[in-house]
């Protein structure tokens, strides 16, 4: 399937951008839960963010792999995003359960995305994958529009 990219022209396979997420993985920092997480953003104009949790030892600063990869794209000026592939599961090459974003990953998702037709796809692997529009994840959500 192919992702319907706001009239620009660029298609990317849903397997490419979770291929990606599987590679970003690979660099989580995660000595303290042993729960490996990476992420794969698309943004409107085809380019692929990629992202991994970074735990700390003092916890509180710890940043998941959604949100890192959000950064990385907000802080290089892009803002428009279609899609986020997400694999996560204890570190290890054995991907064997679905690894919702959590509520913080959600609601930054909700600032930056429009949340009927940005799509969050948790992964497994390429061929087993669960597809979800943001607004199905966070509903009645908070976001920009309620403090226009
Ligand atoms: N984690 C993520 O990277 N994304 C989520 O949406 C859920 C949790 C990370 C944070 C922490 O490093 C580890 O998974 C266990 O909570």
């Amino acid at each position: 399937m192919y992702f319907p990219i706001s009239g620009k022209g660029i298609n990317m396979d849903i397997k490419e951008l979770i291929n990606e997420a599987i590679e970003a993985r690979k660099f989580s920092y995660c000595p303290y839960s042993g729960f490996a997480v990476g992420a794969a953003l698309l943004s409107k104009d085809g380019k692929v963010f990629k992202g991994c949790n970074i735990e700390n030892a003092s916890f509180g600063p710890t940043n998941c792999a959604e949100r890192t990869a959000f950064f990385k794209a907000i802080s290089e000026g892009v803002m428009e995003f279609d899609a986020i592939a997400v694999v996560g599961a204890k570190a290890g090459d054995i991907i064997d359960g679905f690894a919702y974003p959590c509520g913080v990953c959600r609601q930054v998702m909700e600032e930056f995305c429009e949340p009927k037709s940005f799509k969050v796809i948790v992964a497994k692997s390429v061929d087993e994958y669960r597809e979800y529009n943001l607004v199905d994840l966070l509903p009645c959500g908070f976001g920009p529009k309620d403090l226009e």
